[in-house]
């Protein structure tokens, strides 16, 4: 009977500003899960990535299950409370409705689901981002299953050979899912034309196209399309099944060492190089650099390994060293140009209302036979 494995995510409140959950809230979050979550799952881990919480549970119920997301609701909101007790900063945050009505997307909490026959082995990865947007993973996710510069296996292994089939999601339509499926290595162009859009379209799964097994699944969410105003960056998490037919872990990793630019960083505003971090890694640097952390498991009947921290490797020290080079470097320019978001993904409305206000003391100059005057 087929496996599912779920990862629901929220920031439900933080010590320090946006730095990390304390010991408490995410004593809290376990207990709910340990305790409801008995019947439910086969297995279940609870991680944190920056000021974000991560349940990444494994059951057979299907994806979108309302008793598994309710339980994570739940947790979510026991978790809340104590962030309230202790007067964390944003508690409950993204907990965007009052009442759980059967799913939790839409309603604030990041979701990553896939459901699979699981092979004799099974490892996967599981990433989770803070201070980014879910347009982070576009580039490591076409760099790994799209590019043999990145991952050999596109040329080696033969059951890769027919490439992957990515499925993207335009995610300012509110309306309902917009989605598009473009196959690689044929659409690499198309593929590549939309995921440049990071702001706008988002890798939302990528399946084997030799057996139309799922590879990868991330979370879509744009809180402020739920919220109708800016509530903190999105802060994404991905699930990648690895090796056989797949993308070998190393190839799926090996992105990562770019530190791409992102959109994030202080107050949501900014464009910073994303850092690979060790799990359970807060937040420092101008609220950021935007980080992103890797879980590695292998999993038999739903039942999980203990995890292997993939960033905690030496390899990425240099790394890390490098993408801290670039994030100052680009804090040298400060509101300049590239530094920050364009004015549509800016976190704030305070500079809208300054724009509107300087926009009525503009004035048009007219040139009136060789006199130069000012119209209102
Ligand atoms: C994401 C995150 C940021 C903040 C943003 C605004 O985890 O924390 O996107 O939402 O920096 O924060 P404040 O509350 O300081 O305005
Ligand atoms: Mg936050
Ligand atoms: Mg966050």
């Amino acid at each position: 009977m087929a496996i599912t494995i779920s990862v629901i995510k929220a920031d439900i409140g933080s010590i320090g500003g946006h730095i990390c959950p304390s010991e408490r809230l995410l004593d809290a979050v376990r207990a709910h899960v340990a305790g409801k979550g008995a019947k439910l799952l086969i297995d279940h881990r609870i991680s944190y990535t920056g000021d974000d919480v991560a349940i990444l549970m494994t059951h057979r119920r299907g994806t979108g299950d309302a008793e598994v997301h309710r339980l994570a609701w739940d947790a979510f909101l026991a978790g809340t409370a104590v962030a309230k007790q202790q007067g964390l900063y944003g508690a409950g945050q993204d907990l965007l409705k009052d009442a759980f009505s059967g799913n939790v997307r839409g309603m604030g909490p990041a979701v990553a689901e896939m459901e699979f026959d699981e092979r004799p082995n099974e490892p996967f990865l599981f990433f989770a981002a803070d201070k980014t947007d879910p347009g982070a993973f576009n580039l490591p996710l076409y760099l790994a299953f799209a590019d043999p510069m990145n991952t050999p296996g596109l040329m080696l292994a033969p059951a890769m050979a027919k490439g992957f089939r990515f499925a993207v999601m335009d995610v300012n339509h509110t309306q309902g899912d917009r989605l598009i499926e473009l196959d690689a290595p044929e659409g690499l162009y198309e593929i590549a034309a939309l995921l440049r859009d990071t702001e706008r379209y988002v890798v939302e799964s990528i399946r084997s196209r030799a057996a139309g097994e799922i590879a990868a699944v991330a979370s879509t969410s744009r809180l402020h399309n739920i919220a109708g105003k800016y509530t903190g960056k999105d802060d994404p998490v991905l699930l990648v099944r690895v090796q056989s037919s797949f993308p070998a872990t190393g190839e799926v990793l090996a992105p990562y060492a770019l530190g791409a630019y992102v959109a994030g960083g202080m107050r949501g505003s900014h464009n910073m190089p994303l850092m690979p971090v060790a799990q359970d890694s807060g937040i420092s640097y101008f609220d950021g650099p935007p980080v992103v952390s890797c879980a590695a498991f292998a999993m038999h009947e739903g039942r999980l390994t203990e995890p292997v921290d993939a960033f905690a490797h030496p390899f990425w020290n240099r790394v890390r060293d490098q993408v801290a080079a670039k994030a100052i470097e680009m804090r040298r320019q400060g509101f300049f140009g590239a530094a920050m978001l364009p004015m549509s993904e800016l976190e704030y409305t305070g500079i809208m209302e300054k724009l509107k206000m300087l926009d009525g003391r503009f004035r048009v100059r007219v040139e009136k036979a060789g006199k130069v005057a000012e119209t209102v």
